[in-house]
């Protein structure tokens, strides 16, 4: 991978990096194309990264569709799909890692602890294989997104990081390879966290800028979801991601997670099996115009 990076780079060409975990959606495709248009040659990875996955989460469930991910993204634009092994990226005696400090404390940081310095390390082990020019990240992990700016400035890296808007499903949904999981109802009480922070926008663009009357909006959403439990509803600094009593001058970010409990019949054996799937989502208030 280092050598055809290098040897594209040495004819001049530029080139773009979409790292994914694969299990591809209109979500990942728009930041291929958003790389078709802005690079020479854009490479998608696809790397399930156990390093970002705590012990009791879903990295044995994660869904996976190597074949029908590489179809999909060479339809976007991709020329080259990148599959790394897990013994090619975490060779035995493995013990380095990359920490952003601050920005990986909260919001998701909280309840996953570990989770983003293993986005960082393999992030980092990513551009070094790849060596793009240009990395395309969505909003849809927000705070992922601001982590890898910050990352990629502190250390020098010298990519560009472009980011690219949350793509929904027609109801709102924000698209995600873990909507996979919700079945039967999960489907529509997964509706909660975007029903939500559209109340929150809607008293927003009515002039409210107090935090707690506009996370007010979206807990009193996400209740009416019997299934839903938060994880967490928070407002905070779009860029520093530190908590906001009140909508600053830069705007903010609110910010939720939400876990969809239910009880599935599996098909082998018709047991019931209960279900914990967790899903993100964001807003991003605009600063008021002065
Ligand atoms: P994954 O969840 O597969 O997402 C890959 C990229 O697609 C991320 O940049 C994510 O923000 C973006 N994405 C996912 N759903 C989106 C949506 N609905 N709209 C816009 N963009 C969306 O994020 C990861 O993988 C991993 O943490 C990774 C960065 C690959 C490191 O392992």
């Amino acid at each position: 991978m280092r050598a055809w990076a290098d040897s594209v780079r040495r004819d001049g060409l530029r080139l773009c990096v979409v790292p994914t975990m694969g299990y591809l959606h209109e979500g990942h495709l728009a930041l291929i194309r958003a790389g078709r248009v802005r690079a020479d040659i854009v490479v998608v990875t696809i790397f399930v990264n156990p390093l970002q996955f705590a012990a009791n989460e879903d990295l044995g469930s994660y869904p996976r569709d190597e074949a029908g991910d590489i179809v999909k993204a060479r339809g976007a634009g991709a020329d080259v799909v990148f599959c790394p092994r897990h013994e090619e990226l975490y060779p035995k005696g493995f013990q380095t890692h990359v920490e952003v400090e601050d920005l990986s404390r909260p919001l998701c940081g909280s309840s996953r602890p570990s989770h983003f310095r293993g986005v960082a390390t393999v992030v980092t082990k990513l551009f070094h294989l790849t060596k793009p020019h240009l990395a395309v990240f969505g909003q849809k992990d927000y705070q992922q997104l601001a982590l890898i700016r910050r990352m990629v400035e502190d250390l020098d890296f010298g990519i560009e990081i472009l980011g690219i808007p949350i793509m929904r499903e027609d109801d709102g949904l924000a698209m995600s390879s873990r909507n996979a999981y919700l079945r039967g109802d999960a489907r529509g009480q997964a509706l909660c966290l975007y029903r939500g922070l559209r109340a929150a926008e809607v008293a927003y663009s009515a002039g409210e800028r107090t935090s707690s009357v506009l996370l007010g909006e979206v807990q009193r959403v996400i209740a009416t979801a019997q299934m839903a439990r938060i994880d967490y509803v928070e407002m905070c600094h779009p860029h520093t991601l530190q908590p906001l009593t009140e909508v600053a001058d830069d705007g903010a970010l609110i910010a939720v997670a939400v876990f969809i409990e239910y009880e599935a019949e599996t098909e082998a054996d018709a047991i019931k099996d209960r279900t914990l799937v967790r899903l993100i989502d964001n807003l991003l208030l605009q600063p008021s115009p002065s």
